[in-house]
């Protein structure tokens, strides 16, 4: 019994630990702080090592103290410790009791009606009082209920909706801004807020214009500008060539290692921007001429 108490304590101060931990640091939806914050979860497996060590030190302590005792104060302790134990059990077992207020079989007798239908009895029970207890507050809902929807109009159904869906939005946006880098091959779409193309250029500018100019007109690569494309165009393609590289011994390489896949999207986006512009110098087009297909 003792022992038992002590593992619920430990428990108890461990999951209240973890629950602080888990409001105080804002995470990642669905995500765990105790996950996301490695060293929260050292924080956590101190306070339960410490609450192991503060029951064993004072289970240590108790029996230290109680072998101190005379046999008879020892028989006084345990007395009391019983007694704590027994009104404990003595509540529990009447519980059932306090919440039904059965009468037992052997006193049906005095609570039987005189109905008698062909040999069925009828008994005057008591209403269960857990029952009639979660009727009253059943009335009590319905007025509070009654005066705030249907009196104060407080709002409907359909604002409720409403709301939930706003709500959800709002959460999902922001789950998208921190899953930026989600993107594939189907999701990606064209960026078009200028620190994107801005931070593309960047890359751009640092990474592929040895090959491609910075005007995009083309030398070891292709000419970016025109319409014609080696391995297609369009955001989902340039983004796959960004992503995979170009064909085999070409010289354009993959550049998933080096860049995040958002920061591809970004470089992908500006380099749509080329499209139509006139380069000083620019290298004679290259493979097809890309339609982007009618979308439904
Ligand atoms: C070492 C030279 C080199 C570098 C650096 C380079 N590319 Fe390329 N790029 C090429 C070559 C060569 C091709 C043609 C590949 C093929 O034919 O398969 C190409 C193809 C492409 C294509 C497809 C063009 C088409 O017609 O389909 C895009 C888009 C592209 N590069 C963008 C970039 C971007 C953006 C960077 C910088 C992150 C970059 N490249 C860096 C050499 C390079």
């Amino acid at each position: 019994m003792r022992n038992l108490a002590s593992i619920l304590r430990i428990i108890a101060l461990t999951a209240i630990a973890w629950g602080g931990v888990e409001l105080l640091f804002e995470t990642d939806p669905g995500q765990l702080a105790i996950i996301e914050f490695p060293k929260t979860l050292i924080f956590v497996g101190v306070i339960l090592l410490v609450s192991i060590a503060i029951e064993v030190s004072v289970a240590a302590l108790r029996f230290t103290l109680f072998r101190s005792l005379s046999v008879e104060k020892q028989e006084k302790f345990l007395a009391s410790e019983n007694k704590l134990a027994n009104q404990l059990k003595a509540i529990f077992e009447r519980l059932p009791k306090l919440l039904t207020k059965s009468r037992p079989i052997e006193e049906e007798g005095d609570i039987a009606l005189d109905h008698n239908y062909d040999g069925i009895r009828e008994l005057d029970n008591k209403l269960p009082p857990w029952w009639i207890y979660s009727f009253y507050a059943s009335i009590v809902f319905a007025v509070i209920y009654l005066a705030r929807f249907h009196v104060f109009n407080d709002y409907t159904q359909i604002e409720e909706y409403k709301a939930e869906v706003a709500q959800a939005e709002i959460d999902i946006a922001r789950y998208k801004e921190t899953a930026k880098d989600l993107i594939t091959y189907e999701t990606v779409t064209v960026l078009e807020e200028s620190s994107d193309l801005e931070a593309g250029k960047k890359i751009y500018d640092n990474n592929c214009v040895a090959c491609h100019k910075a005007d995009g007109g083309g030398g070891i690569g292709p000419n970016l500008t025109d319409e014609h494309w080696i391995l297609g165009g369009g955001i989902k393609n340039v983004y796959k060539t960004l992503v995979e590289g170009g064909r085999p011994g070409k010289g354009m390489v993959a550049w998933k290692n080096d860049f995040s896949p958002y920061e591809l999207q970004q470089v992908a986006s500006y380099v749509l921007t080329l499209q139509g512009t006139t380069p000083a110098d620019p290298k004679a087009p290259e493979g097809e001429v890309w339609v982007e297909e009618e979308t439904e």
